[in-house]
């Protein structure tokens, strides 16, 4: 199992098993075949409306015995309508109760937007909370209290900017272990990935395949696919795999953290296998000529008319 390190020494296995998307009825299974065939490091959040039947696939397997409970990394996200800080511990509590563990290796506050509780997903821009309403700091100092309460090992970011961890976290007394944000062939993201490095953040990979399954609100017409791109399928084809596994190849060359998402025990172990392809330096080269940059998680469902939210806020500051 590769692994990456994290600040504090700890490791956290380099391919996670991807959540999102994945439907009830079906996520349960997925969790269960893939701690069978090996996967050690599963990606969860509260949204993503799964979390109980992941939570019994978890305690089933965990009961049977072939794997513990601390053999395997488990992640979840704090959602929009949850950043006030005296809703951050209850909410981290329900996800705990969902999933039936007592304690998380890792939670990341999923978007840096807020929404008034109970507003999954806001339809009108007075259903959000300003930054000014629920400042960010705040909100991360109610995490690391619950690092320090022993709910949680280590704590994070997912869709951040290096300038909005910078601003989170200047008077932090728990900083960053991990920023979770999309990455593949079309969105490298050279400069964040480097930043992070620098300050020992380290970076997970979401939507690695390109998402092919997102839903219609993150959805446009002008979206490629990167699993049929010609460079991909065609490294593929030398290395006799399928393109998937050379995008996850791709993020472990770049020693970040992947999650791949899959409910079919065939491709889910295809995408654990990809730990085993090697890449050569220059198919390297020529993936990173794919054009780009191109962003099919774009956060403009968050930017709706009188709100205080744009994805241009959301991507460039
Ligand atoms: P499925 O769940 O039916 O396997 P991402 O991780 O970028 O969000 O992409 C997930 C999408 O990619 C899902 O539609 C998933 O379908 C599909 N997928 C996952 N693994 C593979 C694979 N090895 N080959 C082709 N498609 C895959």
């Amino acid at each position: 199992m590769i692994e990456q390190k994290l600040a504090n020494g700890d490791s956290i296995p380099s391919i996670g098993l991807g959540t999102w998307k994945s439907e009830p009825g079906e996520v349960g299974a997925a969790v269960r075949e893939a701690l069978r065939i090996g996967y050690r490091h599963v990606d969860c959040a509260r949204i993503y409306m799964n979390e109980p039947e992941i939570g019994a696939a978890l305690t089933a397997e965990f009961s049977e015995g072939q794997v513990r409970r601390e053999d395997v990394w488990i992640t979840s996200k704090l959602w929009n309508d949850s950043h006030e800080a005296e809703r951050v511990r209850p909410a981290l509590e329900s996800t705990l109760r969902d999933l039936q563990l007592e304690q998380l290796d890792l939670y990341l506050i999923h978007w840096p937007v807020a929404s008034r509780h109970d507003v999954l997903i806001p339809e009108r821009g007075d259903e959000f909370l300003t930054p000014e309403q629920a400042p960010l700091t705040e909100t991360w100092a109610a995490l690391e209290d619950c690092v320090r309460a022993g709910l949680c090992r280590h704590i994070g970011v997912s869709n951040f900017t290096p300038k909005k961890i910078e601003a989170m976290t200047r008077n932090a007394s728990i900083q960053p272990s991990m920023c979770q944000v999309e990455m593949h062939p079309y969105l490298p993201q050279d400069d964040l990935l480097a930043w992070c490095k620098q300050n020992g953040i380290a970076v997970t990979a979401y939507s690695p395949l390109g998402s092919p399954d997102r839903p219609e609100r993150v959805r446009r017409a002008s979206d490629p696919s990167l699993l049929e791109h010609d460079v991909v399928r065609s490294i593929a084809e030398r290395h006799n795999v399928v393109a998937a596994q050379v995008l996850i190849r791709w993020a472990i060359e770049r020693e970040t953290v992947v999650i791949p998402k899959s409910t079919n025990p065939t491709r889910l172990a295809q995408n654990l296998a990809a730990a085993d392809l090697e890449l050569t330096p220059d198919d390297m080269a020529q993936m990173r000529e794919i054009e780009g940059p191109y962003r099919f998680v774009y956060g403009a469902f968050w930017e709706l008319e009188g709100g205080p939210y744009t994805v241009d806020w959301l991507w460039n500051d």
